[in-house]
């Protein structure tokens, strides 16, 4: 079995860094990757880290990761609240995901607390801000070992 994780991000997360810094922190995407490689380096896992602004190209990727990767911590930003397409997606290559926020998104507007992903996702993780995702690799490496 591949030990190879895959770390998808979706829209506007680019911008991490300078964008609303008091709701999603000072760290950038290249601070969360390299957080990322960390971890899973920890625990021997490979992982490759990715970001699009285009909700084909996040598909694409999805269904490429069947067969190549272990699991999927995704944030899917904007598209949680939105995209049965990534949910549909997600649920069709039957790999275990991993759902991860920055910020609390319950605390949050309205609009933010429903999420199309949670009911396929292993599990959820909001407002652990980067560290958040250390702890969706950790519990994948811990499923690996069982
Ligand atoms: C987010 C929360 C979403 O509601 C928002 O649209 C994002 C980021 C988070 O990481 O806290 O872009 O997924």
């Amino acid at each position: 079995m591949t030990r190879t994780l895959l770390v998808l991000n979706g829209p506007n997360l680019n911008l991490l860094g300078t964008r609303e810094p008091a709701t999603y922190g000072h760290e950038t995407l290249a601070d969360i990757e390299a957080l990322c490689q960390r971890s899973a380096a920890e625990h021997g896992l490979a992982l490759e880290f990715r970001q699009t602004n285009h909700e084909g190209e996040l598909l694409d990727w999805i269904h490429q990761a069947r067969g190549r990767h272990a699991g999927i911590v995704i944030n899917p930003a904007a598209w949680t609240h939105t995209s049965v397409a990534i949910r549909d997606a997600l649920a069709a290559v039957e790999l275990p995901v991993i759902e991860v926020h920055l910020s609390n998104v319950h605390k949050r507007e309205e609009f933010r607390h429903h999420s199309f992903v949670s009911a396929i996702a292993v599990g959820v993780l909001a407002g652990f801000g980067a560290h958040g995702y250390r702890l969706a690799i950790e519990h994948f490496a811990h499923l690996l070992k069982a």
